[in-house]
């Protein structure tokens, strides 16, 4: 089983991830921290505590991290996901295990430490605060995991076969808070640049951009699975009072997420379900899409340069969202073949990922 660390804002793709990373029989799910993002820090503690109650995985600690960014005033999705961060719903229930609220720093640390040197993984889901704390108070944590998994970015443009060196996506319009910058990499830029800037630690990061997550879809026959199970069809004699609590909640849950993308994003087959991909990525990478045309004897998939652009103006409201600022962009660059950098896959097998995480639901069932 590889051993995951989550660190998210919990909103409504989050809690996609963390069914998946306490659900899924290949992970060993070693804890979680909390980053206001989505919400302030309170609610996506609370959130994140009351989906662990709602999967029968209170057992997993939670630490509350960063309540804001590095060096600016916090932003939040309320637009997006409500202001609780997980509006839509009233199956959430009442979590009864508290969260950590210090220390959550040097719990990571310990709890990856014990793990045996290269098998545990960090994955990201929010923004980069908690992240870039935690390497620059524990820098040695570089060499011991095996690898940093973060949903985050925007790239824009067919990047298939750039030459080495040329800025992708240069140009586009791809951003999803403003037309330039993705809300994770947006909410703390320089927590982005300090991650991606050390190159140790960028050679074990593999970066779940929007380009890829927009190929991830919680259609309606997918929203339907999730309420009744994929394998089963939906008869007059299986009504919703026969679903279980927690397939109601991922169902609210995602039909929520899909009216606010279909309002803000105009998204119309369904909402892009972000951050479980960045769970898959640590423990399933063969479920991605490599682009190693360029160099078929290659060993390792294709790498990349990843700048966090920090100046420019910066505003903490969705108003931003048609602002041309350069803030929080991630300006990505292919690296030399063989060359290290931070590995991002170019699509995946969604049909596969939405069977892993059926098979979380209804193991949470069974439970
Ligand atoms: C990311 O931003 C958050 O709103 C989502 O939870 C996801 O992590 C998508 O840009
Ligand atoms: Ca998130």
């Amino acid at each position: 089983r590889t051993p995951i660390w989550l660190d998210c804002d919990t909103g409504h793709d989050d809690a996609f991830a963390i069914l998946l990373a306490a659900r899924s029989p290949n992970v060993k799910l070693l804890g979680i921290s909390t980053v206001y993002g989505n919400a302030p820090l309170e609610s996506t503690t609370y959130n994140t505590r009351a989906i662990l109650k709602a999967i029968g995985r209170e057992d997993v600690p939670v630490y509350a991290g960063a309540s804001r960014p590095l060096r600016r005033d916090a932003a939040h999705a309320a637009d997006i996901h409500g202001e609780s961060g997980l509006d839509g719903t009233y199956c959430l229930p009442q979590p009864t295990v508290l969260a950590h609220e210090q220390g959550a720093l040097d719990a990571i640390n310990a709890v990856l430490t014990a793990q045996p040197a290269g098998t545990a993984w960090l994955v990201a889901t929010g923004t980069l605060t908690n992240m870039a704390m935690l390497f620059e108070r524990h820098p040695a944590l570089t060499s011991h995991i095996a690898g940093l998994s973060i949903m985050g970015g925007a790239i824009g443009g067919d990047f298939t076969d750039a030459p080495t060196g040329a800025v992708l996506g240069e140009g586009e319009r791809f951003g999803n808070w403003t037309p330039n910058a993705e809300f994770n990499i947006y909410c703390d830029p320089e927590a982005g640049h300090a991650i991606f800037s050390q190159a140790k630690l960028a050679a074990k990061t593999v970066l779940i951009p929007l380009d890829v997550t927009h190929q991830f879809l919680a259609t309606s026959t997918v929203r339907m699975g999730l309420l009744f199970g994929a394998a089963q069809s939906i008869s007059p004699e299986r009504t919703i009072a026969d679903v279980s609590p927690h397939r109601r909640l991922f169902f609210e849950i995602a039909t929520f997420f899909a009216k606010t993308y279909a309002d803000i994003f105009g998204f119309k087959l369904g909402p892009p379900v972000h951050d479980p991909l960045a769970v898959v990525a640590a423990f399933r990478p063969d479920l991605f899409v490599y682009n190693d045309s360029k160099d078929p004897s290659a060993s390792q998939a294709e790498r990349f340069h990843v700048q966090v652009v920090t100046e420019g103006e910066r505003g903490n409201t969705s108003e931003i969202r048609s602002e041309p600022s350069q803030c929080g962009r991630t300006v990505v660059t292919p690296a030399a073949p063989g060359q290290p950098g931070v590995t991002i896959p170019r699509g995946l097998d969604s049909q596969s990922i939405w069977v892993l995480i059926e098979g979380c639901l209804s193991r949470t069932d069974h439970a």
